[in-house]
Protein backbone atom coordinates (compact mmCIF):
# COMPACT_ATOMS: atom_id res chain seq x y z
CA UNK A 1 0.00 0.00 0.00
CA UNK A 2 1.24 3.28 -0.56
CA UNK A 3 1.73 5.82 2.08
CA UNK A 4 -1.25 8.19 2.43
CA UNK A 5 0.51 10.82 4.45
CA UNK A 6 0.63 14.66 2.85
CA UNK A 7 3.98 15.66 2.03
CA UNK A 8 3.51 19.35 1.56
CA UNK A 9 0.28 19.57 3.59
CA UNK A 10 1.83 19.75 6.71
CA UNK A 11 4.31 22.35 6.26
CA UNK A 12 2.12 24.63 4.58
CA UNK A 13 4.13 28.12 5.67
CA UNK A 14 1.12 30.77 4.42
CA UNK A 15 -1.86 28.82 5.06
CA UNK A 16 -4.30 30.66 7.12
CA UNK A 17 -2.59 33.78 6.23
CA UNK A 18 -5.85 35.92 6.99
CA UNK A 19 -5.78 34.62 10.47
CA UNK A 20 -7.63 37.72 11.73
CA UNK A 21 -10.42 36.32 9.86
CA UNK A 22 -11.44 39.26 8.20
CA UNK A 23 -14.66 38.14 6.65
CA UNK A 24 -16.26 41.62 6.45
CA UNK A 25 -13.71 42.87 3.89
CA UNK A 26 -13.59 39.74 1.99
CA UNK A 27 -17.51 39.41 2.09
CA UNK A 28 -17.99 43.24 0.68
CA UNK A 29 -19.80 43.21 -2.49
CA UNK A 30 -22.95 44.65 -3.77
CA UNK A 31 -25.43 42.00 -2.06
CA UNK A 32 -22.79 41.31 1.16
CA UNK A 33 -24.82 41.11 4.56
CA UNK A 34 -22.42 41.98 7.14
CA UNK A 35 -20.89 39.36 9.23
CA UNK A 36 -22.97 38.45 12.32
CA UNK A 37 -19.39 37.29 14.27
CA UNK A 38 -16.13 38.39 14.67
CA UNK A 39 -12.87 36.85 15.91
CA UNK A 40 -13.67 37.82 20.07
CA UNK A 41 -17.17 36.27 19.23
CA UNK A 42 -16.04 33.62 18.52
CA UNK A 43 -14.23 32.62 21.78
CA UNK A 44 -17.86 32.71 23.73
CA UNK A 45 -19.26 30.76 20.63
CA UNK A 46 -16.32 27.97 21.08
CA UNK A 47 -17.28 28.14 24.78
CA UNK A 48 -21.11 27.95 24.01
CA UNK A 49 -20.61 25.11 21.68
CA UNK A 50 -18.85 23.08 24.41
CA UNK A 51 -21.90 23.17 27.22
CA UNK A 52 -24.36 20.68 24.82
CA UNK A 53 -24.85 17.00 25.47
CA UNK A 54 -27.53 16.15 27.77
CA UNK A 55 -26.51 12.38 27.91
CA UNK A 56 -23.17 11.92 28.30
CA UNK A 57 -21.10 8.82 27.27
CA UNK A 58 -17.71 10.45 28.21
CA UNK A 59 -16.63 13.87 29.34
CA UNK A 60 -12.90 14.57 29.15
CA UNK A 61 -11.78 17.47 30.69
CA UNK A 62 -8.49 17.53 28.66
CA UNK A 63 -7.70 18.84 25.23
CA UNK A 64 -8.04 16.06 23.22
CA UNK A 65 -5.10 16.58 19.87
CA UNK A 66 -5.63 14.98 16.59
CA UNK A 67 -2.78 12.89 15.74
CA UNK A 68 0.47 14.63 14.06
CA UNK A 69 0.24 14.93 10.11
CA UNK A 70 -3.76 14.12 10.39
CA UNK A 71 -5.37 16.50 7.79
CA UNK A 72 -8.28 18.94 7.85
CA UNK A 73 -10.59 19.86 4.73
CA UNK A 74 -13.83 20.96 3.61
CA UNK A 75 -15.36 18.82 0.12
CA UNK A 76 -17.87 19.95 -2.36
CA UNK A 77 -18.64 19.01 -5.93
CA UNK A 78 -19.21 20.55 -9.35
CA UNK A 79 -22.83 20.69 -10.04
CA UNK A 80 -23.35 21.62 -6.54
CA UNK A 81 -21.03 24.83 -7.16
CA UNK A 82 -19.77 25.42 -10.45
CA UNK A 83 -22.83 26.88 -12.02
CA UNK A 84 -21.77 27.56 -16.19
CA UNK A 85 -23.73 25.28 -17.15
CA UNK A 86 -23.36 25.69 -20.95
CA UNK A 87 -20.15 27.55 -20.79
CA UNK A 88 -16.58 27.31 -22.67
CA UNK A 89 -18.33 24.33 -24.46
CA UNK A 90 -19.14 22.35 -21.29
CA UNK A 91 -22.11 20.18 -22.73
CA UNK A 92 -25.52 18.57 -20.32
CA UNK A 93 -24.72 16.51 -17.99
CA UNK A 94 -27.80 14.76 -16.61
CA UNK A 95 -28.72 16.82 -14.06
CA UNK A 96 -28.88 19.69 -16.91
CA UNK A 97 -30.85 17.65 -19.00
CA UNK A 98 -32.87 16.72 -15.54
CA UNK A 99 -33.69 19.76 -14.16
CA UNK A 100 -33.94 21.50 -17.45
CA UNK A 101 -36.48 19.00 -18.52
CA UNK A 102 -38.76 18.76 -15.59
CA UNK A 103 -37.83 21.84 -12.98
CA UNK A 104 -40.15 21.36 -10.21
CA UNK A 105 -38.41 18.42 -9.53
CA UNK A 106 -36.62 19.98 -7.29
CA UNK A 107 -37.88 20.92 -4.46
CA UNK A 108 -37.66 24.56 -4.76
CA UNK A 109 -38.22 24.63 -8.74
CA UNK A 110 -34.28 25.06 -8.43
CA UNK A 111 -31.12 23.78 -10.78
CA UNK A 112 -27.43 23.82 -10.85
CA UNK A 113 -27.63 26.96 -14.14
CA UNK A 114 -24.94 29.24 -11.79
CA UNK A 115 -25.40 27.57 -8.50
CA UNK A 116 -22.32 29.05 -6.34
CA UNK A 117 -20.73 30.52 -9.49
CA UNK A 118 -17.29 28.54 -8.30
CA UNK A 119 -16.38 28.51 -12.30
CA UNK A 120 -15.95 32.61 -12.00
CA UNK A 121 -15.33 32.91 -8.25
CA UNK A 122 -12.72 30.02 -7.66
CA UNK A 123 -10.24 32.48 -6.13
CA UNK A 124 -12.90 33.62 -3.75
CA UNK A 125 -13.12 30.16 -2.85
CA UNK A 126 -9.32 29.16 -2.18
CA UNK A 127 -9.74 32.89 -0.03
CA UNK A 128 -12.46 31.02 1.84
CA UNK A 129 -9.85 27.88 2.39
CA UNK A 130 -7.25 29.76 3.54
CA UNK A 131 -9.66 31.71 6.09
CA UNK A 132 -10.06 28.48 7.36
CA UNK A 133 -6.75 27.21 7.38
CA UNK A 134 -7.41 24.38 5.17
CA UNK A 135 -4.80 21.45 4.73
CA UNK A 136 -7.05 20.14 1.50
CA UNK A 137 -10.17 21.13 -0.43
CA UNK A 138 -12.19 18.10 -2.32
CA UNK A 139 -13.77 19.15 -5.34
CA UNK A 140 -15.30 17.05 -8.41
CA UNK A 141 -14.10 17.36 -11.83
CA UNK A 142 -17.25 18.03 -14.52
CA UNK A 143 -16.75 14.94 -16.55
CA UNK A 144 -18.72 16.83 -19.75
CA UNK A 145 -16.64 20.02 -18.80
CA UNK A 146 -13.28 18.45 -19.92
CA UNK A 147 -14.97 16.13 -22.62
CA UNK A 148 -18.06 17.39 -23.93
CA UNK A 149 -18.26 14.57 -25.73
CA UNK A 150 -18.54 12.17 -23.04
CA UNK A 151 -15.83 10.32 -25.05
CA UNK A 152 -11.78 10.59 -25.21
CA UNK A 153 -12.02 12.24 -28.60
CA UNK A 154 -11.71 15.64 -28.05
CA UNK A 155 -10.61 17.73 -24.65
CA UNK A 156 -12.05 20.57 -24.03
CA UNK A 157 -9.19 22.93 -23.22
CA UNK A 158 -11.17 25.36 -21.43
CA UNK A 159 -12.51 23.41 -18.86
CA UNK A 160 -9.19 22.01 -18.14
CA UNK A 161 -8.39 25.90 -17.99
CA UNK A 162 -10.43 26.21 -15.16
CA UNK A 163 -9.21 23.23 -13.27
CA UNK A 164 -5.78 24.15 -13.78
CA UNK A 165 -6.87 27.79 -12.05
CA UNK A 166 -8.70 26.10 -8.90
CA UNK A 167 -5.67 23.61 -8.74
CA UNK A 168 -3.12 26.25 -8.79
CA UNK A 169 -4.31 28.78 -6.76
CA UNK A 170 -5.02 26.35 -3.91
CA UNK A 171 -0.99 25.10 -4.69
CA UNK A 172 -0.02 29.04 -3.97
CA UNK A 173 -1.09 28.32 -0.28
CA UNK A 174 -0.14 24.71 -0.32
CA UNK A 175 -3.70 23.54 0.16
CA UNK A 176 -3.67 20.17 -1.12
CA UNK A 177 -6.29 18.85 -4.04
CA UNK A 178 -8.26 16.07 -3.32
CA UNK A 179 -10.56 15.36 -7.07
CA UNK A 180 -13.19 13.29 -7.21
CA UNK A 181 -13.54 12.07 -10.82
CA UNK A 182 -16.88 10.93 -10.74
CA UNK A 183 -19.79 13.05 -8.22
CA UNK A 184 -22.78 12.19 -10.26
CA UNK A 185 -23.13 14.61 -12.84
CA UNK A 186 -22.84 12.04 -16.08
CA UNK A 187 -22.95 13.66 -19.52
CA UNK A 188 -26.60 13.02 -21.01
CA UNK A 189 -25.21 11.46 -24.01
CA UNK A 190 -23.49 8.70 -21.80
CA UNK A 191 -26.81 8.05 -20.49
CA UNK A 192 -28.56 8.15 -23.67
CA UNK A 193 -26.47 4.95 -24.14
CA UNK A 194 -27.50 3.71 -20.39
CA UNK A 195 -25.04 5.23 -18.57
CA UNK A 196 -24.12 2.86 -15.78
CA UNK A 197 -26.21 0.19 -17.08
CA UNK A 198 -23.95 -0.26 -20.16
CA UNK A 199 -20.82 -2.03 -19.43
CA UNK A 200 -18.85 -0.07 -22.01
CA UNK A 201 -18.69 2.46 -19.45
CA UNK A 202 -15.75 0.72 -17.41
CA UNK A 203 -13.82 1.92 -20.91
CA UNK A 204 -15.89 5.34 -20.84
CA UNK A 205 -14.89 6.16 -17.10
CA UNK A 206 -11.43 4.96 -17.34
CA UNK A 207 -10.59 7.11 -20.40
CA UNK A 208 -11.78 10.27 -18.67
CA UNK A 209 -10.17 9.38 -15.81
CA UNK A 210 -6.79 9.11 -17.45
CA UNK A 211 -7.51 12.17 -19.41
CA UNK A 212 -7.46 13.64 -15.69
CA UNK A 213 -4.40 11.94 -14.38
CA UNK A 214 -2.85 13.34 -17.65
CA UNK A 215 -3.77 17.21 -16.91
CA UNK A 216 -3.79 17.07 -13.37
CA UNK A 217 -1.76 14.22 -12.20
CA UNK A 218 1.51 16.54 -11.92
CA UNK A 219 -0.09 18.11 -8.69
CA UNK A 220 -2.76 16.14 -7.73
CA UNK A 221 -1.92 13.85 -5.31
CA UNK A 222 -5.11 12.70 -3.84
CA UNK A 223 -7.82 11.01 -6.21
CA UNK A 224 -11.36 9.71 -5.13
CA UNK A 225 -12.73 7.56 -8.48
CA UNK A 226 -16.22 7.60 -8.03
CA UNK A 227 -18.43 9.09 -4.99
CA UNK A 228 -21.12 7.07 -3.09
CA UNK A 229 -21.84 4.28 -5.64
CA UNK A 230 -24.68 3.14 -3.45
CA UNK A 231 -26.22 6.82 -3.94
CA UNK A 232 -25.78 6.61 -8.25
CA UNK A 233 -26.81 2.88 -8.72
CA UNK A 234 -29.84 2.86 -5.90
CA UNK A 235 -31.12 6.28 -5.79
CA UNK A 236 -30.56 6.96 -9.94
CA UNK A 237 -31.10 3.96 -10.91
CA UNK A 238 -33.40 1.67 -8.65
CA UNK A 239 -35.54 4.85 -7.26
CA UNK A 240 -36.32 8.21 -8.25
CA UNK A 241 -34.84 10.19 -6.12
CA UNK A 242 -31.33 11.37 -8.01
CA UNK A 243 -30.82 11.86 -11.79
CA UNK A 244 -31.09 10.00 -14.16
CA UNK A 245 -34.50 9.01 -11.83
CA UNK A 246 -34.95 5.77 -13.84
CA UNK A 247 -36.95 4.12 -11.02
CA UNK A 248 -35.91 0.53 -12.32
CA UNK A 249 -36.33 -1.34 -9.36
CA UNK A 250 -34.44 -4.14 -8.29
CA UNK A 251 -32.46 -4.49 -11.72
CA UNK A 252 -30.96 -0.99 -12.71
CA UNK A 253 -29.01 -1.02 -9.62
CA UNK A 254 -27.92 -3.51 -9.06
CA UNK A 255 -26.44 -3.45 -13.41
CA UNK A 256 -25.12 -0.01 -12.07
CA UNK A 257 -22.90 -1.40 -9.12
CA UNK A 258 -21.99 -3.98 -11.00
CA UNK A 259 -20.85 -1.67 -13.98
CA UNK A 260 -19.42 1.10 -11.44
CA UNK A 261 -17.76 -1.31 -9.51
CA UNK A 262 -15.39 -2.32 -12.57
CA UNK A 263 -14.90 1.01 -13.85
CA UNK A 264 -13.35 2.02 -10.72
CA UNK A 265 -11.34 -0.75 -10.77
CA UNK A 266 -9.84 -0.13 -13.97
CA UNK A 267 -9.35 3.34 -13.22
CA UNK A 268 -7.30 2.25 -9.75
CA UNK A 269 -5.30 0.22 -11.70
CA UNK A 270 -4.83 3.03 -14.25
CA UNK A 271 -3.53 5.12 -12.43
CA UNK A 272 -1.49 2.89 -9.90
CA UNK A 273 0.12 1.21 -12.93
CA UNK A 274 0.96 4.52 -15.15
CA UNK A 275 0.98 7.09 -12.87
CA UNK A 276 1.94 6.78 -9.23
CA UNK A 277 4.92 5.37 -10.40
CA UNK A 278 6.24 8.73 -11.92
CA UNK A 279 3.23 11.21 -9.56
CA UNK A 280 3.00 9.68 -6.50
CA UNK A 281 -0.07 10.30 -5.08
CA UNK A 282 -3.21 7.63 -3.69
CA UNK A 283 -6.59 6.80 -5.22
CA UNK A 284 -9.51 5.29 -3.73
CA UNK A 285 -13.17 5.44 -3.96
CA UNK A 286 -15.92 6.86 -1.71
CA UNK A 287 -18.43 5.34 0.12
CA UNK A 288 -21.48 6.40 1.60
CA UNK A 289 -22.07 4.76 4.57
CA UNK A 290 -24.79 5.43 8.04
CA UNK A 291 -24.30 3.02 10.68
CA UNK A 292 -26.95 0.75 11.56
CA UNK A 293 -27.73 -0.44 15.09
CA UNK A 294 -30.00 -2.99 15.82
CA UNK A 295 -33.40 -1.78 17.21
CA UNK A 296 -33.19 -4.46 19.90
CA UNK A 297 -30.25 -7.14 20.80
CA UNK A 298 -33.10 -9.88 19.48
CA UNK A 299 -31.09 -12.53 16.68
CA UNK A 300 -33.44 -11.18 14.22
CA UNK A 301 -32.61 -7.29 14.81
CA UNK A 302 -29.13 -7.94 15.06
CA UNK A 303 -29.04 -10.16 11.66
CA UNK A 304 -31.05 -7.30 10.05
CA UNK A 305 -28.98 -4.56 10.82
CA UNK A 306 -25.80 -6.48 10.15
CA UNK A 307 -27.30 -7.17 7.20
CA UNK A 308 -27.89 -3.89 6.10
CA UNK A 309 -24.53 -2.64 7.05
CA UNK A 310 -23.49 -5.21 4.17
CA UNK A 311 -26.27 -4.14 1.65
CA UNK A 312 -25.82 -0.79 1.93
CA UNK A 313 -21.85 0.36 2.78
CA UNK A 314 -19.24 -1.75 3.72
CA UNK A 315 -19.03 -4.63 1.18
CA UNK A 316 -20.10 -4.66 -2.21
CA UNK A 317 -21.70 -7.82 -3.30
CA UNK A 318 -21.35 -9.32 0.15
CA UNK A 319 -22.53 -13.41 0.26
CA UNK A 320 -25.71 -12.55 1.84
CA UNK A 321 -26.76 -10.09 -0.64
CA UNK A 322 -25.85 -12.75 -3.38
CA UNK A 323 -27.86 -15.29 -1.82
CA UNK A 324 -30.99 -13.50 -0.58
CA UNK A 325 -30.93 -11.93 -4.47
CA UNK A 326 -30.74 -15.07 -5.81
CA UNK A 327 -33.21 -16.84 -3.95
CA UNK A 328 -35.68 -14.49 -4.54
CA UNK A 329 -35.23 -13.92 -8.41
CA UNK A 330 -35.59 -17.77 -8.54
CA UNK A 331 -38.89 -17.74 -6.95
CA UNK A 332 -40.21 -14.46 -8.85
CA UNK A 333 -39.38 -16.55 -11.87
CA UNK A 334 -36.48 -14.73 -13.41
CA UNK A 335 -33.94 -16.99 -15.26
CA UNK A 336 -31.17 -16.07 -13.16
CA UNK A 337 -30.62 -13.91 -10.31
CA UNK A 338 -30.94 -9.85 -10.91
CA UNK A 339 -27.87 -9.70 -9.17
CA UNK A 340 -25.04 -9.76 -12.30
CA UNK A 341 -22.16 -12.45 -11.44
CA UNK A 342 -18.56 -10.97 -11.18
CA UNK A 343 -16.59 -13.92 -13.13
CA UNK A 344 -13.12 -15.21 -11.11
CA UNK A 345 -11.14 -12.82 -13.35
CA UNK A 346 -13.40 -9.68 -12.31
CA UNK A 347 -13.50 -10.34 -8.45
CA UNK A 348 -9.49 -10.62 -8.64
CA UNK A 349 -9.36 -7.08 -11.00
CA UNK A 350 -11.79 -5.21 -8.15
CA UNK A 351 -10.11 -6.90 -5.32
CA UNK A 352 -7.48 -4.31 -3.31
CA UNK A 353 -8.32 -1.56 -5.62
CA UNK A 354 -8.50 1.32 -3.46
CA UNK A 355 -5.03 2.84 -1.27
CA UNK A 356 -7.76 4.17 1.78
CA UNK A 357 -11.45 3.80 2.43
CA UNK A 358 -13.09 6.90 1.40
CA UNK A 359 -15.94 7.48 4.16
CA UNK A 360 -18.67 9.71 3.92
CA UNK A 361 -20.93 9.36 7.05
CA UNK A 362 -24.00 11.85 8.19
CA UNK A 363 -26.12 9.96 10.44
CA UNK A 364 -27.64 6.75 12.02
CA UNK A 365 -30.74 4.53 11.83
CA UNK A 366 -32.23 1.98 13.62
CA UNK A 367 -32.66 -1.52 11.73
CA UNK A 368 -35.60 -4.07 12.89
CA UNK A 369 -36.65 -7.23 11.43
CA UNK A 370 -40.44 -8.40 12.26
CA UNK A 371 -43.30 -9.67 9.95
CA UNK A 372 -44.45 -6.58 9.17
CA UNK A 373 -41.46 -5.55 7.10
CA UNK A 374 -42.11 -8.52 4.77
CA UNK A 375 -44.10 -7.70 1.35
CA UNK A 376 -44.79 -4.34 1.54
CA UNK A 377 -42.02 -2.91 -0.98
CA UNK A 378 -42.46 -3.12 -4.82
CA UNK A 379 -41.44 -6.56 -6.12
CA UNK A 380 -39.17 -6.39 -7.41
CA UNK A 381 -37.12 -4.03 -5.41
CA UNK A 382 -33.76 -3.36 -3.44
CA UNK A 383 -35.64 -3.45 -0.10
CA UNK A 384 -37.85 -6.36 -0.98
CA UNK A 385 -34.85 -7.70 -0.98
CA UNK A 386 -33.26 -6.11 1.39
CA UNK A 387 -36.11 -7.29 4.33
CA UNK A 388 -35.95 -4.75 6.52
CA UNK A 389 -37.49 -2.04 8.35
CA UNK A 390 -35.26 0.77 9.65
CA UNK A 391 -35.66 4.71 11.00
CA UNK A 392 -33.77 7.54 12.08
CA UNK A 393 -32.98 7.98 15.87
CA UNK A 394 -34.75 10.09 18.50
CA UNK A 395 -31.37 12.82 17.88
CA UNK A 396 -32.61 12.87 14.47
CA UNK A 397 -29.25 13.63 12.69
CA UNK A 398 -26.74 14.14 15.59
CA UNK A 399 -25.60 10.86 16.66
CA UNK A 400 -21.92 10.88 16.89
CA UNK A 401 -21.44 7.57 18.49
CA UNK A 402 -22.74 6.06 15.37
CA UNK A 403 -19.10 7.41 13.84
CA UNK A 404 -17.63 5.76 16.17
CA UNK A 405 -19.16 2.39 16.04
CA UNK A 406 -18.78 2.57 12.25
CA UNK A 407 -15.06 3.28 12.26
CA UNK A 408 -14.61 0.61 15.32
CA UNK A 409 -16.45 -1.73 12.64
CA UNK A 410 -14.40 -0.79 9.18
CA UNK A 411 -11.31 -1.44 12.07
CA UNK A 412 -12.27 -4.78 12.94
CA UNK A 413 -13.79 -6.07 10.14
CA UNK A 414 -11.76 -4.92 7.25
CA UNK A 415 -8.01 -4.52 8.48
CA UNK A 416 -8.25 -1.42 9.89
CA UNK A 417 -6.97 0.43 6.28
CA UNK A 418 -6.57 4.01 5.74
CA UNK A 419 -9.60 5.83 6.19
CA UNK A 420 -10.36 9.15 4.85
CA UNK A 421 -13.59 10.66 5.96
CA UNK A 422 -14.40 12.53 2.91
CA UNK A 423 -17.91 14.05 3.98
CA UNK A 424 -19.28 14.66 6.90
CA UNK A 425 -21.70 17.42 8.02
CA UNK A 426 -25.09 19.06 9.33
CA UNK A 427 -28.09 20.46 7.49
CA UNK A 428 -29.80 23.75 8.57
CA UNK A 429 -32.49 25.69 6.50
CA UNK A 430 -29.85 28.82 6.92
CA UNK A 431 -28.72 31.40 9.02
CA UNK A 432 -25.40 32.31 10.29
CA UNK A 433 -26.12 31.23 14.34
CA UNK A 434 -25.76 27.46 13.42
CA UNK A 435 -25.21 26.00 16.68
CA UNK A 436 -26.88 22.81 16.10
CA UNK A 437 -24.11 22.59 13.14
CA UNK A 438 -20.62 23.32 15.63
CA UNK A 439 -22.32 20.62 18.17
CA UNK A 440 -22.54 18.53 15.46
CA UNK A 441 -19.16 18.46 14.48
CA UNK A 442 -17.72 18.91 17.96
CA UNK A 443 -19.75 15.46 18.58
CA UNK A 444 -18.63 13.86 15.41
CA UNK A 445 -14.55 15.07 15.37
CA UNK A 446 -15.14 13.84 19.33
CA UNK A 447 -16.32 10.28 18.31
CA UNK A 448 -13.44 10.37 15.50
CA UNK A 449 -10.88 10.84 17.92
CA UNK A 450 -12.74 7.81 20.63
CA UNK A 451 -11.89 5.46 17.47
CA UNK A 452 -8.56 7.08 16.67
CA UNK A 453 -7.45 6.36 20.11
CA UNK A 454 -8.80 2.50 20.06
CA UNK A 455 -6.75 2.13 16.79
CA UNK A 456 -8.87 3.19 13.70
CA UNK A 457 -6.47 4.81 11.28
CA UNK A 458 -8.17 7.49 9.73
CA UNK A 459 -5.67 10.38 8.49
CA UNK A 460 -8.55 12.99 7.20
CA UNK A 461 -11.81 14.74 7.49
CA UNK A 462 -13.63 17.12 5.13
CA UNK A 463 -16.57 18.53 6.68
CA UNK A 464 -19.47 18.61 3.84
CA UNK A 465 -19.37 21.94 3.01
CA UNK A 466 -17.05 24.25 2.29
CA UNK A 467 -20.24 26.42 1.51
CA UNK A 468 -24.14 26.56 0.31
CA UNK A 469 -24.96 24.79 -2.49
CA UNK A 470 -27.08 23.23 -4.95
CA UNK A 471 -27.99 20.20 -2.34
CA UNK A 472 -29.70 18.12 -5.65
CA UNK A 473 -33.39 17.21 -4.87
CA UNK A 474 -33.91 19.26 -2.01
CA UNK A 475 -32.23 22.13 -4.47
CA UNK A 476 -31.12 25.37 -2.18
CA UNK A 477 -33.23 24.83 0.84
CA UNK A 478 -30.93 22.63 2.68
CA UNK A 479 -27.92 24.50 3.63
CA UNK A 480 -24.61 22.45 4.55
CA UNK A 481 -22.45 25.16 4.11
CA UNK A 482 -19.40 26.47 7.02
CA UNK A 483 -20.24 29.99 4.62
CA UNK A 484 -23.72 31.08 3.90
CA UNK A 485 -24.27 31.78 -0.10
CA UNK A 486 -26.47 34.68 -0.69
CA UNK A 487 -28.30 33.39 -3.90
CA UNK A 488 -30.06 36.79 -4.33
CA UNK A 489 -26.65 37.97 -5.46
CA UNK A 490 -25.11 37.52 -8.57
CA UNK A 491 -22.07 37.51 -6.90
CA UNK A 492 -23.57 34.62 -4.98
CA UNK A 493 -21.43 36.37 -1.79
CA UNK A 494 -20.11 34.28 0.77
CA UNK A 495 -20.08 34.84 4.60
CA UNK A 496 -18.90 32.74 7.53
CA UNK A 497 -21.38 31.15 9.97
CA UNK A 498 -20.18 30.80 13.51
CA UNK A 499 -19.35 27.29 12.72
CA UNK A 500 -16.86 28.48 10.40
CA UNK A 501 -14.60 30.34 13.29
CA UNK A 502 -15.03 27.22 15.20
CA UNK A 503 -13.75 25.01 12.86
CA UNK A 504 -11.01 27.46 12.04
CA UNK A 505 -10.12 27.46 15.61
CA UNK A 506 -10.04 23.84 16.03
CA UNK A 507 -7.75 23.06 12.51
CA UNK A 508 -5.50 26.23 14.10
CA UNK A 509 -5.13 24.30 17.44
CA UNK A 510 -5.29 20.77 16.07
CA UNK A 511 -7.25 20.04 19.07
CA UNK A 512 -10.49 19.57 20.88
CA UNK A 513 -10.52 21.97 23.87
CA UNK A 514 -11.70 21.04 27.06
CA UNK A 515 -14.96 19.11 27.64
CA UNK A 516 -15.88 16.90 24.45
CA UNK A 517 -19.04 14.99 24.55
CA UNK A 518 -20.37 12.13 23.26
CA UNK A 519 -24.12 11.30 23.82
CA UNK A 520 -24.65 7.28 24.06
CA UNK A 521 -26.29 5.04 22.14
CA UNK A 522 -29.70 5.34 23.73
CA UNK A 523 -29.66 8.91 23.37
C1 LIG B 1 -23.77 13.28 0.11
C2 LIG B 1 -23.31 13.78 -1.24
C3 LIG B 1 -23.00 15.26 -1.26
C4 LIG B 1 -23.99 16.06 -0.47
C5 LIG B 1 -24.18 15.46 0.90
C6 LIG B 1 -25.10 16.24 1.78
O1 LIG B 1 -24.45 12.07 -0.02
O2 LIG B 1 -22.15 13.08 -1.62
O3 LIG B 1 -22.92 15.67 -2.60
O4 LIG B 1 -25.17 16.18 -1.14
O5 LIG B 1 -24.63 14.14 0.79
Amino acid sequence: MASTSPSSAKDAPERGVTSSLSYADAAAGPCSTPPATNPEQSIHLLLCALTWGAEIKKTRNDVRKFPDGFLFGTATASYQVEGAWDEDGKSENIWDHMTHTQPCIIKDCSNGDVADDSYHQYERDVEMMRELGLDFYRFSLSWSRILPSGFADKVNEAGVAYYNNLINEMLKYNIEPMITLYHWDLPQRLQDLGGWANPHIVDWFSDYARVAYEQFGDRVKYWITINEPREVCYQGYGANTMAPILDFKGIGEYLCAKNLLVAHAKAYHIYDEEFKPVNGGVIGITLSAYWYEPETDSEADVTAAEEQIQFENLVIFPPVMKEKIAAKSEKQGYPRSRLPEFTPEEIEYVRGSADFFGLNHYTTEIVYRNESVYGIRPVPSYYDDLETGFYQTQNRKMVPWGLYKLLTKIRESYNNPPVFITENGFSTTGGLEDDNRIRYYRGYLSAMLDAVEEGSDVRAYAAWSLMDNFEWMQGYTERFGLYEVDYDCPERTRTPRKSAFVYKEILQTRALSTSTTSPTPTS
